[in-house]
């Protein structure tokens, strides 16, 4: 058989429609820089350029780049020259991370696994366990108008994005997202079939919305007396984002469970759920699983960055730093004109602009600076917890440039 002889640019050329796919699967769209190395809140790319990073690694970062005390941390968790064991045995960092989380909240229990969608996911799957123990109906699971909770297929069922979800329906079944309103949940949160809630006490992804306290006491008062579990998402707002080790702390609302990840082991990748013991004690072997959650060369750096993310001096200083700088973003509003609404509490703050998000990214980049977009016209600002105030200084000014 002859093939047909193909001339390279003629109309029968197709050659870019079935260009070889890159090496790395093309799921972002990356700018062409590389980084090469980070020191403290900076990031640098192949040609020496230094970056202000106002992105922390989308909120992984806390500690900045290139900290001692994770240095010295994975140097010692090295010396025992376990990496891994499988949770087939016990280890002594899981054990005591577990333990110093369950010192320092409300939970009874904790599960590790690998990154925020997982634990979602756990999360999930535990909640259903625990309506099912009520009754056989009782499986589903609401979540929120704006809400992220990650791209597995109950986690991205539970994601409010429509674009997100399109190619791969159908997903899990039973999931619903609900406008925030106490109406709306009232309505949509039925006794016998909903097992869980879940919620981002500060919507990240979704636009950097601080959901009301006031609403959160109210679907606390409806979960308890529903029975459904109240599961809070503070994988991007944990963790001290918002000036407490976890942000259900200023809501005045205890959840059943929590899940949190990011910048859990200072970069290394970990998930977790916290959770009560009514919840715990409906878990038995055999009902989840995970080969790397909380392994020991993990939760060793994990233990270290926890105990430094729970300090009440490094807290404060969020706090502190957070309620002067959403001030000065409100400063940077009324000069430039270019910023309709700053939301965000802590560290991690959003600027609704007029025009398209990506572009005001992109300019920051070119003038070292990274920052986020949250939805179309809405930038994300979350610098590592670390940043000094004039850093933040440094931050406010490039910005202001760049909306000008
Ligand atoms: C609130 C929230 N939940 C879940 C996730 C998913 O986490 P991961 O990307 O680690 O799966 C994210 C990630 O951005 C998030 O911000």
């Amino acid at each position: 058989m002859t093939l047909p002889v193909m001339q390279i640019g003629a109309d029968n050329d197709v050659s870019a429609a079935t260009a070889a796919p890159p090496p790395i699967l093309g799921t972002y769209k990356r700018p062409p820089v590389e980084m090469v190395r980070g020191n403290g809140v900076y990031l640098y790319d192949e040609t020496g350029k230094a970056y202000l990073d106002f992105a922390s690694g989308i909120a992984v970062n806390a500690l900045g780049y290139n900290d001692a005390g994770i240095a010295g941390a994975i140097k010692d968790a090295l010396q025992t020259g376990l990496l891994h064991t499988s949770n087939l045995y016990r280890t002594r960092p899981g054990e005591e991370l577990a333990q110093f989380l369950v010192d320092n909240s409300f939970a009874s229990s904790v599960f590790f696994c690998n990154s925020g969608a997982e634990a979602n996911e756990g999360a999930f799957k535990f909640a259903r366990k625990f309506g099912r123990s009520i009754s056989p109906e009782k499986t589903g699971i609401v979540s929120l108008r704006g809400a992220f909770h990650g791209r597995l297929f109950a986690s991205l069922a539970a994601t409010d994005r429509p674009a997100y979800q399109a190619p791969f329906l159908p997903l899990t079944p039973g999931v619903s997202i609900v406008e925030r309103t106490i109406e709306d949940l009232d309505a949509a949160l039925d006794a016998r079939t909903v097992a869980a809630v879940i919620v981002e006490p500060v919507q990240g992804e979704g636009g950097v919305r601080v959901i009301d306290h006031g609403l959160l006491a109210e679907l606390r008062a409806l979960t308890h007396e529903r029975r459904i579990a109240l599961i809070f998402d503070e994988i991007q707002c944990g963790f001290g984002r918002t000036g407490t080790l976890f942000a259900y702390e200023q809501t005045g609302v205890v959840p059943d469970m929590i899940t949190v990840a990011k910048p859990m082991a200072g970069g290394l990748p970990m998930g977790a759920v916290l959770m009560s013991a009514e919840i715990a004690s409906e878990i038995k072997p055999g009902d989840h699983g995970t080969t790397f959650g909380g392994g020991p060369f993990v939760a060793s750096v994990a233990l270290h960055v926890v105990k430094r993310l729970a300090e009440p001096a490094l807290l404060q200083q969020v706090r502190d730093n957070g309620e002067w700088f959403g001030e000065e973003l409100l400063t940077v509003k009324r000069r430039t004109g270019r910023v309709r609404a700053v939301r965000g509490m802590g560290l991690m703050w959003g600027m609704d602009v007029v025009e398209p998000a990506a572009g005001v990214v992109a300019r920051a980049m070119d003038a070292g600076m990274l920052i986020l977009s949250a939805g179309e016209y809405t930038l994300r600002l979350l610098p590592p917890l670390v940043i000094t105030r004039n850093e933040l200084r440094e931050g406010l000014a490039r910005l202001e440039e760049v909306l000008k």
